[in-house]
């Protein structure tokens, strides 16, 4: 099968390769999938660009998000038939192979029947991305009648959780640091209100659209850049759900004041869910890509001789959406 990969990290153009490799057997339990897209995510550049830490295995094809086609099953796999189209996750999650080939072996758990009307393109942005967005928005408590924040709302997290939201029934407020063309393509997503988060009144502005109680919960892309800021604008009793921390490994917490009170604060990283929540999260993705609720900010499509452009174009891009790599 033809397939990327790397033995060694650092960056893209160095130690990425395309070429020709045995393709894999499905063990028990497990599912063939033939792959036609493969989303490309910060944890996949960041694992191959970090030169001070040796690959996970000798040999790394990438990619834990895709979509595809069941083209053979190994003994014990029930709810799935050759031939389904599907979406993948946690593919190269503490495994060597991933998505970035023709086929990938995974875990039957971990394949999930793509809706009709969602191309392949599409399936690979529902892994990580969409995962992520959809348990950030359900962590704590309901939102349905709640105001939710969402900062970094043009990443391609941000986007999924500002949709989410909406769909549950909150009211969304979302900031984006771009320009016109960015705060327009977050109101396209359907929230409410949509802020410039370098506007020296940001605060002012968040706490007005609440009248002055703060916001019951916030979708966290940069814990440490904004927590100082997260604890003026929440409400009491509210919540904040941290999914990246790209500035800082820590951040202070104040414990005393009115709004630390019964403050909820969650990290989550989206490679280790329960099954419970896998499932949840799947379905409620699934249910609403079938009904045609989700806008996919694609950002460029790639073809698997270019996997190492796909992943420069990735790595140097922020806000502007999904990179995939089409098979
Ligand atoms: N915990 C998990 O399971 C999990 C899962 C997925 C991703 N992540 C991590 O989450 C981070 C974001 O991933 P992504 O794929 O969504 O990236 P992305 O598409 O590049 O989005 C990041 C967004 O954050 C905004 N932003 C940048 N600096 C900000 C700041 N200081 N305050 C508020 N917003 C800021 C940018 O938008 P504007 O410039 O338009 O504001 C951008 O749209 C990465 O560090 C990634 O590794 C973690």
């Amino acid at each position: 099968m033809r397939a990327g990969w790397y033995e060694r990290t650092g960056p893209a153009a160095d130690v990425i390769r395309t070429g020709e490799m045995e393709t894999p057997k499905p063990g028990a339990g497990e599912a063939l999938v033939r792959l036609h897209a493969s989303g490309v995510n910060p944890s996949d550049y960041k694992r191959r660009a970090n030169a001070n830490v040796a690959p996970e295995f000798p040999r790394v094809v990438p990619h834990s998000d895709g979509a595809g086609v069941v083209a053979g099953l190994g003994a014990g796999v029930a709810g799935l038939r050759e031939g389904d189209r599907v979406w993948v996750y946690n593919a190269q999650w503490r495994r060597a192979m991933g998505t970035a080939a023709e086929y990938v072996c995974l875990p039957a758990r971990f394949v999930k029947p793509l809706p009709a009307g969602a191309s392949f393109i599409e399936g690979a942005c529902f892994g990580i991305p969409a995962m992520t967005g959809y348990h950030a928005v359900h962590v704590a408590r309901p939102v349905a009648g709640r105001t939710v924040y969402v900062p970094g709302a043009t990443g391609r997290v941000g986007a999924y959780a500002v949709q989410f939201a909406k769909w549950r029934g909150a009211r969304v407020i979302a900031s984006t640091g771009g320009g016109p063309d960015r705060i327009e393509a977050v109101r396209a997503l359907g929230a409410d209100v949509v802020l410039d988060r370098r506007a020296p009144d940001l605060e002012a502005r968040i706490l007005a659209e609440t009248g002055g109680r703060g916001v019951d919960h916030i979708v966290e892309v940069n814990l440490p850049a904004n927590m100082a800021f997260d604890e003026r604008i929440l409400g009491e009793g509210g919540s904040i759900v941290s999914f990246g921390a790209a500035s800082a490994p820590s951040v202070p917490v104040t414990q005393t004041g009115r709004r630390a009170r019964n403050m909820g604060l969650h990290f989550i990283f989206v490679y280790l869910l329960d099954d419970a929540t896998f499932s949840a999260t799947c379905a409620g993705i699934n249910e609403r890509a079938a009904a045609g609720g989700l806008i996919h900010r694609v950002g460029g499509v790639f073809a698997l001789a270019d996997l190492a452009k796909a992943h420069d174009a990735a790595e140097k891009a922020t806000g502007t959406g999904h990179f995939v790599v089409e098979i």
